[in-house]
């Protein structure tokens, strides 16, 4: 950074300056995913250029998806996403796919509990009105990094304890014998909002893809209604198509 000021004379504005030479520390590794950032003051002393300067090379490089900020704790490298590449021929769930990959699960609950159905859970569902249902929304999170919101609806009839469920929703309806046997997914593209963007540590408005998973059980009664976002820069999903 100390050399910014010199090279002023350069012609392109300092924020822009700055912003290169973060972007060029960054891509050859002198600082990587998950490294912090020194503090703006410091940027702003010893490249001798205003905080305001460095907040706005920061900020752009923010939305770019280069830099992560975590609130109270400071501006990161962001994490290098692995993309996963997902088969559309299997029903798995989330757990069983990223341990397939040996990759470490977790999820933070976003919801869980008994509800009056909303007209398309009713609807999916089969629900009636005076009947309850069971929302398990959560952040689906694979060796530390943000990958998907799910937001899955059930009958409360065999999901009366959706807090219950502990690290898999698959693994709890196999317990009691309504594990899916079969899914419709639907998948769309969507750009992510304010909200879902920050749980999933990405710059909001970026691509994602919204999906949809519609499961059965064996004697053809609904008993998933799912809807996910998932981050669109981590995900690739392969269907194997044949001559029928
Ligand atoms: C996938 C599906 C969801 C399903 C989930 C279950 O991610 N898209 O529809 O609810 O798996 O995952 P788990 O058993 O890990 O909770």
């Amino acid at each position: 950074f100390a050399t910014l000021k010199q090279s002023s004379q350069s012609g392109a504005p300092l924020y822009l300056q700055l912003r290169k030479s973060i972007e060029d520390a960054v891509n050859r590794g002198l600082i990587g995913p998950g490294d912090a950032l020194p503090s703006e003051r410091d940027i702003a002393t010893k490249a001798d250029i205003s905080r305001v300067t460095v907040r706005k090379a920061v900020q752009d490089l923010v939305k770019g998806g280069i830099l992560i900020q975590r609130h109270g704790s400071g501006t990161f490298v962001a994490p290098r996403m692995e993309r996963v590449e997902q088969s559309l021929s299997r029903l798995t769930s989330f757990t069983e796919d990223m341990a397939r990959r040996g990759m470490a699960v977790r999820s933070a609950w976003l919801d869980r509990g008994l509800y009056a159905p909303s007209p398309d859970e009713m609807m999916v569902l089969g629900l009636s009105s005076n009947e309850l249902v069971a929302r398990v929304a959560r952040l689906r999170i694979a060796n530390d990094t943000p990958l998907a919101i799910e937001r899955a609806a059930l009958s409360a009839s065999v999901l009366p304890d959706p807090a219950g469920i502990g690290s898999s929703l698959y693994a709890a309806l196999e317990l009691t014998g309504h594990r899916p046997v079969r899914a419709v997914q639907r998948i769309s593209a969507a750009n992510l909002g304010d909200s879902d963007a920050r749980l999933l540590e990405v710059p909001p408005g970026i691509a994602g893809l919204h999906i949809e998973r519609i499961s059965y059980l064996a004697s053809g009664k609904v008993i998933e209604f799912t809807r996910s976002i998932y981050r669109g820069d981590a995900y690739d999903f392969v269907a194997e198509l044949r001559l029928s």
